[in-house]
């Protein structure tokens, strides 16, 4: 099989195999590289092993390149890195490797290239290309990496059980690439990560988190979800998206599986946006249903208060999966929170107030909150669906004119806490954010007119109940 190196690859590995072959090492291309090129997807890192001292192999290849470079390297795991225009190239000596029953922590032993490709986890990630003058670009299969790519397998080189064990992290990639690369994975392996899923557990939150991440982010995440939630995975990781799974019935009421639900929802916004947390917002948009779950007699199944008790929700799954809690978090929150509200504008009679706080409420996450609502419809019903959406658009024609007129995205109310304080000689107080809120509420309510001189005069007026003077 040939394949085509670009330019400035070509000139970087013919540096390797110089440097290789005046060291006495064979040397190969492996992993991740050898896959995407094949798949012709966009290739990341570059990753080289070689039968022999990886580090001294980069020294080795950066003075032929340019002796500016400088090598990075890790004597401990004999790992070493250099960065050479925009790529980023890690070498390492073949090793055999067994990781001990409780502990992320290898024994390392130097190896053959077949050692070193026998420990790696998938056989589409098992593929070396050589850089050996004798069979410069041969790819090396041992174990059919190449018909695996073809068939989209996932598939692990030796006994699962072996591979999973040697790092249970692996189960969680398996499913990774089956959702970034729409591949299936082989009835076998996936019964193994059945299996020893529990194993999961002594795998850092990090490395966890960074796989749901990818899976978040891959073409239709649904797929790896659902792997996720099958395997067994899903309930240890990340429990309470399980508590979504499953239908209930009453007096022949049933309501809809809120898990697949979401799962859809997830997709719908996929089609949309790459934005991890956009994607996160729609995973967890429903997360408040099971607590607040009821059956009201001649209602059916009712989930009131859920946009709230989700919104509560996030920073602590956050927190769990020690994703940050910075202001990606607070927007994740406050969708999830807001998520029902576009909804309840699509009936008739509403008045600008309402859509005003919505505006206000959102700000510039507006547009996030009406493409979370968009992808929230998840009825079968074309007609339905139709009559929804164009429901939204009316709701959207409303919210612009709205904001034309009033400008409230970024609003602020004219009157701030600090003149509060200064027209009444006040120190920081409640009384202070009463007055603060109830101007803000009459402006949003539309009882008086955005503007200074009439928040003024309500000011007073509010004032005067609570038995404040103007001091000026
Ligand atoms: N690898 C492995 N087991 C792991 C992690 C990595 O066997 N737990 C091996 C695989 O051969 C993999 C290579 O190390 O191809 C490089 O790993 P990494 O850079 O994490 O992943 P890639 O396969 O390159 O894929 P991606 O960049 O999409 O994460």
């Amino acid at each position: 099989m040939d394949i085509p190196f670009t330019a400035q690859e070509g000139q970087l590995f013919e540096h390797i195999a110089r440097a290789a072959k005046s060291l006495g090492v064979p040397c190969y291309l492996i992993g991740g590289f050898v896959r995407d090129k094949i798949l012709e997807r966009k290739t990341k890192d570059i990753d080289i092993v070689c039968v022999g001292d990886g580090i001294a192999l980069a020294h080795r290849t950066a003075a032929l390149l340019d002796p500016g470079i400088s090598v990075a390297f890790f004597k401990n795991f004999g790992t070493a890195q250099i960065r050479w225009q925009d790529v980023e190239v890690e070498f390492v000596g073949a090793r055999r490797e067994s990781y001990r029953a409780n502990s992320r922590k290898p024994e390392v032993e130097v190896g053959t290239l077949e050692d070193d490709q026998d420990r790696r986890d998938f056989t589409i990630n098992a593929l070396a290309i050589s850089l050996n003058e004798a069979d410069y670009g041969k790819l090396i299969d041992p174990f059919g990496g190449q018909e695996d790519l073809a068939n989209k397998l996932i598939r692990t080189p030796l006994e699962p059980e072996r591979t999973f064990s040697d790092d249970p992290l692996r189960m969680m990639r398996g499913i990774r690439f089956a959702s970034q690369l729409h591949f299936t994975i082989l009835p076998e392996t996936f019964d193994a990560i059945r299996k020893n899923a529990d194993r999961i557990k002594i795998v850092s939150q990090e490395r966890i988190s960074d796989e749901l991440n990818k899976i978040m982010l891959s073409p239709k995440p649904s797929v790896g979800l659902d792997l996720l939630y099958k395997s067994g995975l899903l309930k240890i990781i990340f429990p309470q998206m399980v508590d979504l799974v499953g239908v209930e019935t009453m007096d022949g009421k049933g309501h809809k599986d809120n898990f697949y639900h979401t799962l859809q929802v997830i997709d719908n916004i996929s089609r949309h946006t790459n934005d991890l947390w956009l994607r996160w917002a729609a995973l967890l948009h429903d997360i408040g249903k099971p607590a607040t779950k009821r059956f009201e007699d001649g209602h059916g199944w009712t989930f009131h208060g859920h946009d709230a008790v989700g919104g509560k929700m996030v920073p602590r799954i956050f927190t769990r999966l020690k994703l940050p809690l910075n202001e990606k978090m607070k927007l994740v929150r406050k969708l999830v929170e807001l998520h029902l509200r576009p909804i309840s504008l699509t009936k008739e009679n509403i008045t600008d107030s309402a859509i005003r706080r919505l505006l206000f409420d959102a700000g510039d996450d507006i547009e996030a909150l009406m493409m979370l609502c968009e992808a929230d419809i998840t009825s079968k019903n074309k007609a339905k669906v139709k009559r929804y959406l164009e429901n939204f658009e009316l709701v959207r024609e409303r919210l612009k004119d709205v904001e034309e007129k009033d400008r409230i995205r970024n609003w602020q109310p004219p009157i701030t806490g600090e003149m509060i304080m200064e027209t009444f000689a006040l120190q920081p107080c409640r009384q202070v954010g009463d007055l603060k809120t109830a101007i803000r509420e009459a402006i949003l309510d539309g009882v008086i007119e955005n503007s200074y001189e009439a928040a003024y005069q309500y000011m007073l007026e509010k004032a005067k109940e609570l038995n404040l003077t103007p001091v000026k």
